[in-house]
């Protein structure tokens, strides 16, 4: 790759919680491992001191990772700090002159989606921009309309090249694995497909709630932060034809193809809930109707996938933290299968988060005369989740100016298109207590499918068992 290396990092958004707790700690592994060479600028509306900003970062890596005192002291001596307001013109100007010796600066956009705007015009006219590259953070866009705008403002203040759409799960390894489990393994591709398979599942269960995040929450709602993007980049995964090739635009043009197919969502088909309690959480609206759990049917009209339901499921406020994927097989159909077994178990499950797995759901028979089954879970893979950040990987990407792992716009319009009937208030709000598998009504959009299958508890995803 020719392009150049990028020789300053700048982020917007320094004092938020996701610079608190994905980006400090990605920093601190780019700087150990000999990645992040250069100054670090953050920029940020409270008027803190360079001192206050290194605290900040001890805090942040000491809450969300590992401290190493040796990396720390080097990421220390890199940091700098800029107060400023985004709307201000001379914010850009100071970040012009902090930028002096660098010629290719990489801007992080961790601000609130309808920032992103005004920072970018910013980073444009004040030359802040040239030779430059950008990361923005997801949703890219808060629906069809708005993406387009975003793309159309980015394209014009930056190359088409050095624009970097960020979605965080794409760089996950599980993520990744779930293409190369497919495609490595010859006994999948014959039964990966409307044929054999009855109904895929994901539930993107989370235990907490907005954790102090209220305001940047309101401005999503579950929708829009976890399915529009996340969600749907698994769906794309795992629903792929195989890719001409292993280079990342051959991947991406094959995902488009699933992108493309996807029916948009019928609002019968979707079921919203807010947690009891989301009101009273900080920077919230207390008529706010915001969804904070989300629970859908998803069709694919390609030849692969005519008739097989997606279903999604994703909330705050969750009996456990799991995200899991469940590819369930038809059944069998052979008279040996006692129909008076329940359920004939054939699936495959991938745990993506937070610890990784894969396993494969088969029945064998039980010793006795009788032709009578048990059902056994073979596992295929099981580590815990030790893998280099997202964040991390995903900044040494940008640095290098290789986009591979980052989201490719024209998928981004198409899931929009995807989900554009159930954003704002097409489908009615149902309320749910904590702790719950969300509003009774999300069991209806499986019912015809066995319900939904609920990851279960490890010592990893504060649920009960361990
Ligand atoms: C983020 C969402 O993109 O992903 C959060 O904004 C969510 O609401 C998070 O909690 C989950 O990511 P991970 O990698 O922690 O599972």
């Amino acid at each position: 790759m020719n392009s150049p290396v990028s020789d300053a990092l700048v982020f917007f958004g320094a004092t938020g919680d996701l610079a608190y707790k994905q980006i400090f700690p990605a920093l601190q592994a780019l700087t150990r491992n000999g990645h992040l060479d250069m100054p670090v600028i953050g920029l940020g509306r409270s008027d803190w001191s360079v001192d206050q900003f290194i605290a900040r970062a001890r805090d942040s890596i000491e809450q969300h990772g590992t401290l190493d005192a040796g990396a720390f002291k080097k990421l220390s001596a890199r940091l700098q700090y800029l107060s400023g307001d985004y709307l201000d013109n001379s914010t850009y100007q100071r970040l012009r002159v902090a930028l002096a010796g660098a010629n290719h600066p990489l801007h992080y956009l961790a601000v609130p989606p309808e920032m992103f705007d005004n920072v970018i015009r910013g980073l444009y006219r004040s030359r802040c921009a040239k030779n430059g590259r950008v990361i923005v953070e997801k949703p890219f866009g808060r629906d069809l309309a708005s993406a387009q705008a975003l793309n159309q403002l980015l394209m014009q203040s930056f190359p088409a090249p050095d624009i970097f759409r960020i979605d965080h799960y794409i760089a996950k390894e599980a993520v990744q694995n779930l293409l190369y489990f497919r495609l490595a393994n010859s006994f999948l591709e014959p039964v990966w497909n409307r044929d054999h398979v009855a109904n895929v599942q994901i539930t993107m269960a989370e235990s907490f709630g907005v954790q102090g995040r209220g305001g940047f929450y309101e401005s999503v709602g579950a929708i829009r932060d976890v399915v529009q993007n996340h969600l749907l980049q698994v769906v794309a995964l795992l629903a792929t034809d195989a890719p001409a090739d292993h280079h990342a635009d051959a991947i991406r043009d094959a995902k488009l193809q699933v992108f493309r197919a996807m029916r948009p969502i019928s609002p019968a088909q979707a079921v919203r809930g807010q947690f009891h309690g989301y009101l009273e959480e900080p920077g919230v609206q207390a008529d706010s109707a915001v969804e904070t759990f989300v629970a859908l049917r998803l069709d694919i009209d390609n030849q692969r996938w005519a008739g097989v339901p997606f279903y999604i499921r994703a909330g705050k406020q969750l009996p456990l933290t799991a995200t899991e994927v469940m590819v369930t097989l038809k059944s069998p159909h052979h008279p040996i299968f006692d129909a008076a077994e329940t359920g004939h178990g054939n699936y495959f499950r991938f745990r993506i988060s937070p610890e990784v797995q894969i396993s494969l759901g088969a029945r064998v028979k039980l010793a006795g005369e009788a032709m009578l089954g048990e059902a056994v879970e073979l596992l295929a893979q099981h580590h815990d989740s030790v893998e280099m950040s997202p964040y991390e990987r995903l900044f040494g990407d940008a640095i290098q100016g290789d986009g591979s792992l980052f989201a490719r716009y024209d998928s981004i319009e198409a899931a929009w298109r995807t989900v554009a009937p159930i954003l704002g208030n097409t489908v009615p709000l149902e309320v749910y207590e904590a702790q719950t598998w969300g509003p009774l009504q999300a069991a209806d959009i499986p019912s015809g499918d066995g319900g939904w299958h609920d990851p279960a508890p490890t010592k990893d995803s504060n649920g009960s068992a361990g």
